[in-house]
């Protein structure tokens, strides 16, 4: 098999770069080793930036998230038993985030691929990358018990962050820059309408929880726990009273209740790959950073690379020069720390630290006081959160 541009993984990343290469005339094929109805499954998070939600449009994929997709013009920080809200628009000139559910953007992104090409492949596992400083890297790959190759001009590595491709790279030419955090995340999608309109990030001294939601009807949970935690050890009723205790304020709340239909705990890592591209071997989204998911970061910085990818294809496709993609490492990298040190200060300031560390406490209390007594510090919260520009 033969193609332009191969893509490994057909996550978010690998399905929007197929969409908008498709759209700009780049030929490629799409390379996913589980089944659809898998792929389709997965929980993940669901907080779009609103270049995102541009990203997704200018791909022809955002007719149900248009309909669906819940605007959303800030969000609360809980602490102290008080509430506060951060207005985006206000704070940012107008920028808005949207919560619609990854799973569902998979959804719609496949089956537009399904009907109009390129070529999608389930069930075909990428076994490895090869020759990437040739002009013609190959990707050896299974299906149905059998092994083929795909020789293309490119190769990109949207295969997540247990993907083969980055081993592709000689381990000279590497370097991981890695932070484990002390404490996970029990995630619990429940069949009860949201308990108030905006995402709730709460402190608290017996840890962090998170309200937000996938739909009018489907509230998503979340809870800090500490490492190791079993979901089993956790039965509803428990689940409830800690985020009842958690979001605890003065004044009128409730918090609904509701059946529990999927409860997972998902460890806090941070993790940096650099460089994101050898030879003609690119990697995009997971398969190159991870990020804690507080700050809301993990989708939007793998359609953030799939962008600056798909504009530098775009660029060779129609000029000739790879301008774009020469520095598609250093362009993406900028935006990748900065959404990494987002995300471990969202996170450091708002989980309990397991040791008690009562300086850490009011460390954390202090930042918090900050944001919502001044309106430079929560301008600049709603900045990141919101999504910095794209560097291009
Ligand atoms: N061959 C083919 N496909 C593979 C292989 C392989 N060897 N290894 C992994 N894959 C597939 C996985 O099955 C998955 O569908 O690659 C895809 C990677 O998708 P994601 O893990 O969703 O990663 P990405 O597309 O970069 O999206 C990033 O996902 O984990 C979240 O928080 C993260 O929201 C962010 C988003
Ligand atoms: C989610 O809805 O799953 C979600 C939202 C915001 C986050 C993390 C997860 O920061």
């Amino acid at each position: 098999m033969h193609t332009t541009v191969g893509i490994v993984g057909g996550g978010p990343a690998g399905l929007l770069l197929a969409r908008l290469l498709h759209r700009v005339g780049v030929d490629c094929v799409v390379l996913e080793s589980m089944t659809r109805a898998h792929v389709e499954r997965r929980q993940r998070a669901g907080m779009l930036e609103q270049g995102t939600v541009e990203a997704l449009r200018a791909a022809g994929a955002a007719h149900r998230l248009d309909v669906e997709g819940l605007v959303h013009h800030g969000i609360e920080l809980r602490f102290d038993r008080t509430r506060h809200h951060i207005d985006f628009p206000a704070l940012t000139g107008g920028r808005t985030v949207t919560v619609y559910a990854q799973t569902e953007i998979v959804k719609d992104l496949i089956a537009l691929q399904l009907a109009h090409g390129p070529r999608l492949l389930f069930e075909a596992r990428a076994l490895a990358v090869e020759r990437p400083d040739s002009g013609a890297p190959v990707v050896r790959f299974l299906r149905e018990g059998r092994e083929e190759t795909l020789v293309c001009e490119w190769a990109v590595g949207c295969d997540g962050s247990h993907g083969i491709a980055r081993d592709a790279f000689p381990a000279a030419a590497v370097r991981t820059y890695t932070h484990d955090y002390p404490y996970s995340w029990l995630g619990v999608l429940a069949d009860v309408p949201p308990s108030c309109d905006e995402l709730v990030y709460a402190r608290h001294e017996r840890g962090f929880a998170l309200h937000s939601m996938r739909s009018p009807k489907v509230s998503r949970l979340y809870l800090q726990v500490p490492n190791g935690t079993k979901a089993e050890d956790w039965p509803d009723d428990r689940v409830w009273d800690e985020l009842d205790a958690r979001f605890a304020v003065d004044g009128d709340w409730t918090l609904r209740r509701g059946p529990i239909t999927a409860k997972s705990v998902t460890p806090m890592r941070s993790q940096v790959h650099e460089p994101m591209r050898h030879g003609r071997l690119l990697l995009a989204g997971d398969a190159a950073h991870i990020v804690p998911p507080t700050g809301a970061k993990g989708l939007n910085l793998a359609v953030s690379d799939v962008r600056i990818l798909a504009a530098g294809f775009a660029e060779l496709h129609a000029t000739g020069s790879a301008r774009i993609l020469d520095q598609y490492s250093e362009l993406s990298l900028q935006r990748v720390w900065q959404a990494t040190r987002f995300s471990y200060d969202m996170t450091r300031m708002l989980h309990a630290q397991p040791d008690g560390d009562a300086f850490d406490h009011r460390m954390q209390l202090a930042r918090l006081r900050r944001i919502t007594a001044s309106r430079h510090a929560a301008a600049e919260l709603a900045a990141n959160y919101t999504g910095l520009p794209l560097p291009l």
